[in-house]
């Protein structure tokens, strides 16, 4: 990748493809103090109030640097890295390499929370786990004052719902949800019904006395590629047909319309939602929906099977960390009577993950 000029045009050449750069793609990036605020890095103009037929007066192009001279008198030396940076087209995100896992995954990534955890490195290293993983789980974190809200807070902001800023979860009377009980809960994914559907959630050890309650965590991605490679039909109708998932309680109707599998604009994994108590298929033919519902047979089987589970006790202090859109999370049933078992739980969207990892990057120049 390089920048050439030529007769007062600026050209950014890859792979042996030249391409002119549009002058007011420049003239947009005119850095200086009198450009760009120093510290916030924000425009102190604005670009849709500029005349349209910007052009180049004056070019020079040097190693480090592109000059450029516009015919509204702006003038600005531009670096070439930042330059080749916004046509490398790199989101750090994107390119961290999703490891598929099954329930012969042993070794955890865990982290160990200590002062200042939020800006060191470690930092870093975890939340690249998450991304690789879909889930991370960080030890020895406060249990007291609802250090989650604090935790949450300190990696981006909490995604408030209807279920608060965080909940409580530990069996109660008249509960709203299953969570609230101690039967056992089947692999799922949380709040389909929600539009957006939380990214990530928190949920946090506060006390465990109980023998069984074990977490259960299943990595959606590697099951939806193993349904892509062996049930083709089946993979196809539960990324095509939006169905409806729906909350309902004294206070509040909560709906989306949603496909099991959601691939992107690109035809790949985006988000799986599973959640078989509160999804309500829509009326088709009756093909179609034997079909379908052969598809969700198999995708429940593939999920609730010992092959892709993995099952482990949350000691108080444990914090896990998982993704809410990749992978599906679940417990083995316990006895109320053994003593308590007590988790509180918050959601997080993918800004607060995204725009700490990126900080932590920039911090430590990785
Ligand atoms: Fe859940």
């Amino acid at each position: 990748m390089k920048i050439e000029i030529k007769d007062k045009k600026v050209f950014f050449e890859n792979h042996g493809s030249k391409k002119e750069i549009h002058p007011f793609w420049l003239r947009e990036r005119v850095n200086g103090d009198n450009f760009v605020d120093k510290k916030t890095q924000q425009r102190l103009f604005d670009p849709t109030e500029l005349k349209e037929n910007i052009q180049i007066n004056n070019l020079n192009l040097s190693n480090e640097f592109l000059e450029v001279t516009f015919n509204d008198g702006a003038h600005t030396k531009i670096t070439i890295q930042n330059i080749l940076k916004e046509f490398s087209n790199i989101n750090e995100i994107k390119y961290i390499d999703k490891v598929e896992w099954d329930s012969s995954l042993k070794n955890f990534n865990n982290f160990e929370f200590k002062d200042n955890f939020f800006e060191e490195e470690e930092m870093y290293k975890a939340l690249v786990s998450f991304y690789q993983y879909g889930f991370v789980i960080f030890k020895k974190v406060p249990t007291k004052n609802n250090f989650i809200v604090n935790f949450a807070n300190s990696i981006g902001s909490i995604r408030r719902t209807n279920f608060g800023e965080f909940f409580d979860v530990k069996s109660k009377p008249n509960p709203n949800d299953l969570a609230y009980t101690s039967l056992p809960l089947a692999p799922h994914t949380d709040n389909p019904y929600r539009n957006p559907v939380p990214c990530i959630q928190m949920l946090h050890c506060i006390e465990n006395e109980v023998s069984g309650g074990l977490s259960t965590l299943v990595d959606g991605y590697t099951v939806t590629q193993k349904l892509k490679k062996d049930f083709k039909d089946f993979y196809k109708i539960l990324t095509e047909i939006k169905v409806r998932f729906q909350f309902v309680d004294q206070s509040v109707v909560l709906e989306d319309w949603a496909e099991m599998i959601q691939l992107d604009e690109s035809g790949n994994f985006k988000q799986v939602r599973f959640s078989p108590r509160l999804d309500f298929v829509p009326l088709m033919d009756v093909d179609k929906l034997q079909l379908y519902y052969s598809a969700r047979k198999k995708i429940s089987e593939l999920y609730n099977s010992d092959k892709f589970k993995i099952e482990f006790k949350l000691s108080p202090g444990d914090l896990l960390m998982m993704d809410n859109y990749r992978l599906l999370h679940g417990r083995t049933t316990y006895d109320a009577n053994e003593g308590n078992r007590f988790l509180q739980g918050c959601y997080i969207d993918y800004d607060s993950t995204e725009g700490k990892l990126k900080h932590l990057k920039r911090k430590f120049n990785l």
